[in-house]
């Protein structure tokens, strides 16, 4: 059992394997407190952290000193407007328009999770805990959601809010806020731009509100919907880690605010800047879910609970514990400029070299010969593909090859027909000349009118030949906010109800197409999120595809998401991106990282590149389970120690692990680097072994000897130098 409740003293306590989540309710009038989360704790009364038996304040004994109090306690889910002045998590107005709440402890139940949210965390094995809060003037409802798994250590909090009986307004309704005292934490959160998404920063904690958002409509490349709040000492190894991570695909805030007192209060939820939700009498807003982990054992076990959290309890393909056909994407091989000749070229060279899957990327469609037109007119261009969509598919099939397609389902082109015929599909402000970006509107995905437009035409795609995977793009954000649809004083739901939409019509492709491999795509990595991952297994990680940029990109995304979400590809050099040439087999070592993949035309590349396909196809079956479903454990990171990078992914049971190591940058006079390897059973005794690209083959690694785990672990190996800046090599670390 997971979930305690003492009934008298209203304790709430929320048990994972290494965790506890501790909440109570305090004395008259009922406000919920948050008590403790963190390593778990035996004992469950632990009411007195509350601290309100020394509070001079207490609203029962002295009320008129009420706002002290409630200056100071730590609500569980603060609401603006009666005296917690610090950034609140729910924030209503009424039809009068004013914008004060307060609410009180009302009751409790638990179940079992039996009706998933989508997106959200799903399994038979979920408890729900629900706290019903009460505010009597405004005749609200909310209720806190607590959802915990015995197998894992995160604890995944949403609400649901009611209005029963007049017209309300939701100003603000984040996911999850918890207060706790700063014991010197940090903060690390993930930023970047195009085609550098999701790099780690880490700063100190201030007083006053930090953190991030997205008021894109999408997650974003320049910023992302996690937070770590982390001890000084936090390392992957050691310290204390809590991670913050919203399921959730468009505006965000993900922030922490350090009060008077020294305390913190941490949220979570829908950015509040582009958001507005009327609740009728008797309508109920769910948020999205937010998702907590703690880790004693610094930033790697945060990791590896994201990591199985998600992999176990979130992402729903049946692709997601299988190997992903090896794809060859033709984006950075022709760019516009294919046909079908073209595109059966590269199928050819690429069966005869294992490759499973060719993807055609962008501009099969309309007029599209370049980024100027044609999104929204879904039908074939019979001059690139002569013959149409079946003859090719078919031809690619004959070659063994599975076929894949590309589709940008949310966007409209001025140029295209569907805008001639529907204009006001567009977003945009009516009166106002909306801004183009890449030449391209944003479809009002919040219509269901749209909705269907745009998935019969996925469909009578998909229903015409044998398409077995789809790339959904994204490219770009939502600006010029307005809906045809909506009254006035529901404008402000526009950018939510598009996510939903975005959702709803994904969720329609995952019915009619349950064995479809859907990968989604957002300029790169642009709506890289948890939100994403209930619909697709994977999704495209950025559109830098050099091989060291990548390095920076995969650690801030393996910070939270599994290796086995992460679209990487071997793309040519330079590198059409940032105009670097790294060796062909340092390029394959990264991309192992990820779902593995090509993205160049095969037919042209050098003939030693050519030539190292088929060993790479090889290793990418000998070593992706142990990427995919093992546990991932970082030893260097690049971004650091500015010379090189490396990280293992270990077999659940301690038998097996691989270990890639990248040297950037060769440092003059060094021969060899000492790494101390993480995660091995320190009992078992392990050989290692240097995988052999020429041979493809393994040949044993430094001292042809067993070395106990502990050995490896606290003493380390020996790397030698490997001569060369991006220099690569993997090794398969065998127990005996
Ligand atoms: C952005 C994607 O990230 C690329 O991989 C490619 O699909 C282009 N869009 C096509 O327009």
């Amino acid at each position: 059992m997971s979930i305690f409740i003492d009934d008298k003293e209203r304790i709430f306590k929320l048990d994972t394997a290494n965790t506890s989540y501790i909440m109570a309710v305090a004395d008259e009038p009922g406000y919920l407190g948050h008590v403790y989360y963190g390593r778990r704790l035996k004992d469950t009364d632990v009411r007195y952290l509350l601290r309100t038996s020394e509070s001079p304040y207490i609203p029962s004994k002295n009320n008129r000193d009420k706002l002290s109090f409630t200056d100071c306690y730590p609500m569980e889910y603060p609401v603006h407007g009666s005296g917690d002045f610090r950034e609140s998590a729910l924030k209503i107005r009424t039809q009068e328009g004013y914008c004060t709440a307060e609410l009180h402890y009302a009751g409790y139940s638990k179940e079992r999770l039996l009706k998933p949210e989508m997106p959200g965390v799903y399994g038979d094995n979920g408890e729900v805990l629900s706290i019903v809060l009460k505010d009597e003037c405004l005749d609200l409802e909310v209720v806190l959601k607590y959802t915990v798994f015995d197998d894992c250590d995160a604890i995944i909090r949403h609400c649901v809010i009611t209005s029963n009986s007049n017209p309300l307004y939701l100003e603000r309704a984040f996911s999850a806020s918890f207060d706790m005292d700063n014991d010197g934490y940090e903060l690390i959160t993930l930023n970047g731009c195009w085609a550098r998404e999701r790099h780690i920063e880490r700063c100190p904690i201030r007083h006053g509100l930090q953190g991030v958002n997205s008021r894109r409509g999408e997650t974003s490349h320049q910023h992302h919907p996690f937070m770590g709040i982390v001890s000084k000492d936090c390392s992957q190894t050691q310290g204390e880690a809590y991670g913050v991570n919203l399921i959730y695909s468009g505006n965000f805030f993900s922030g922490v605010y350090e009060g008077q007192f020294d305390n913190l209060r941490i949220m979570t939820g829908i950015d509040p800047e582009d958001f507005e939700w009327k609740l009728n009498a008797g309508e109920s807003f769910t948020t999205p879910q937010a998702v907590l982990v703690y880790s004693a054992e610094g930033l790697g076990g945060m990791s590896r609970t994201f990591h199985d959290l998600y992999r176990q309890h979130l992402i729903r393909s049946p692709w997601k514990d299988k190997a992903r056909p090896i794809l060859i994407n033709n984006w950075e091989a022709t760019y516009f400029d294919f046909d079908d000749e073209k595109l059966l070229a590269i199928a050819k060279e690429a069966a005869g070299c294992g490759i499973e899957m060719l993807v055609m990327d962008d501009g099969w469609f309309g007029a599209r010969n370049d980024d100027n037109c044609a999104l929204g007119d879904w039908t074939v261009n019979e001059n690139k593909l002569k013959g149409g969509l079946k003859k090719l598919v078919d031809g690619v099939n004959a070659l063994g090859l599975k076929f894949g397609i590309w589709f940008e389902p949310e966007m409209i082109s001025p140029d295209s027909d569907l805008y001639r015929a529907h204009p006001d599909w567009a977003i945009a402000v009516p009166g106002r000349t909306a801004g183009l970006a890449r030449n391209q509107y944003v479809l009002d995905i919040s219509r269901s009118d749209v909705r269907d437009h745009v998935f019969k035409s996925l469909a009578d795609i998909l229903d015409s030949a044998n398409i077995e995977y789809v790339k959904w793009d994204m490219n770009r954000p939502l600006a010029d906010l307005a809906s045809l649809k909506l009254d006035a004083d529901k404008q402000k739901e526009l950018s939510h109800r598009y996510v939903q939409g975005v959702y709803e019509l994904q969720g329609r492709l995952m019915e009619r197409y349950p064995d479809l491999l859907l990968e989604n795509c957002s300029g790169g990595g642009g709506r890289f999120d948890a939100g994403m991952l209930c619909y697709s297994p994977q999704i495209w990680c950025s559109d830098d595809t050099d091989a060291i940029e990548r390095l920076l990109i995969q650690e801030g995304t393996a910070l939270i998401y599994p290796l086995s979400s992460m679209g990487a590809h071997v793309s040519d050099c330079p590198n059409h991106i940032v105009g670097r040439i790294t060796p062909f087999e340092t390029r394959g070592y990264v991309a192992l990282a990820g779902t593995f993949g090509y993205e160049l035309d095969i037919t042209r590349i050098p003939k030693e590149d050519r030539a190292m396909i088929p060993a790479q196809v090889k290793m990418y079956h000998m070593y992706h389970e142990l990427v995919a479903a093992g546990d991932y454990y970082r030893l260097a990171s690049y971004s650091e120690n500015k010379e090189f990078d490396s990280w293992m992914c270990i077999k659940k049971d301690k038998s097996e692990a691989l270990l890639t190591f990248i040297q950037v940058k060769g440092r003059p006079a060094c021969h060899s680097r000492r790494l101390k390897l993480q995660g091995l059973d320190p009992l078992k005794k392990y050989r290692i072994s240097r995988f052999d690209i020429e041979s493809v083959s393994e040949k044993p690694y430094g001292e042809d000897k067993a070395f106990y785990g502990d050995t490896l672990m606290n003493a380390g190996i020996i790397v030698e130098n490997l001569w060369g800046d991006y220099k690569g090599m993997l090794l398969h670390i065998k127990s005996e």
